[in-house]
């Protein structure tokens, strides 16, 4: 998908829109409620921000802005959330984030901050 993206941009837009209409990330899922919204959108600003920068423009960490992010699956972004990525500083959040919470700070990255 990748290769394809890089190749034909003009495609990129519907092609991630026909993702996202097709994604399943909806299905088997409960959405964080308002209070855990509001706490996880705190910590991607304070601990994410930390080594993203406070408006996740890059720091030690890559930008997070939605145009870094955007052509990322939510689902892909949140793995990583989870997972951090071995051998960098990017720590792994599991002990700390459901699955569904690593998703929305995924959509939220995919997004933009709310202002
Ligand atoms: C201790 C510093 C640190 C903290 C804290 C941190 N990150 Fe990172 N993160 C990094 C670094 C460094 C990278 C880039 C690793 C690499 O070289 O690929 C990264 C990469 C990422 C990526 C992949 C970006 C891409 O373009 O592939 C995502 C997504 C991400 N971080 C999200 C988060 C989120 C969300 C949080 C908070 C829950 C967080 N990070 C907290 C250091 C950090």
């Amino acid at each position: 998908m990748k290769p394809l993206l890089a190749t034909l941009p003009a495609l990129a837009l519907p092609l991630l829109a026909a993702v996202l209409v097709a994604s399943p990330i909806s299905a088997a899922r409960s959405e964080p409620d308002a209070a855990t919204k509001t706490r996880l959108t705190h910590l991607l600003v304070q601990d994410c921000g930390s080594c993203h920068g406070l408006t996740l423009q890059g720091g030690l960490g890559k930008p997070l802005l939605p145009e870094n992010v955007s052509d990322r699956d939510a689902e892909v972004l949140a793995e990583i959330i989870l997972d951090g990525i071995p051998g960098t500083p990017m720590p792994p959040w599991k002990g700390l984030l459901s699955r569904d919470e690593a998703l929305f700070i995924a959509e939220t990255l995919k997004r933009g901050l709310p202002q």
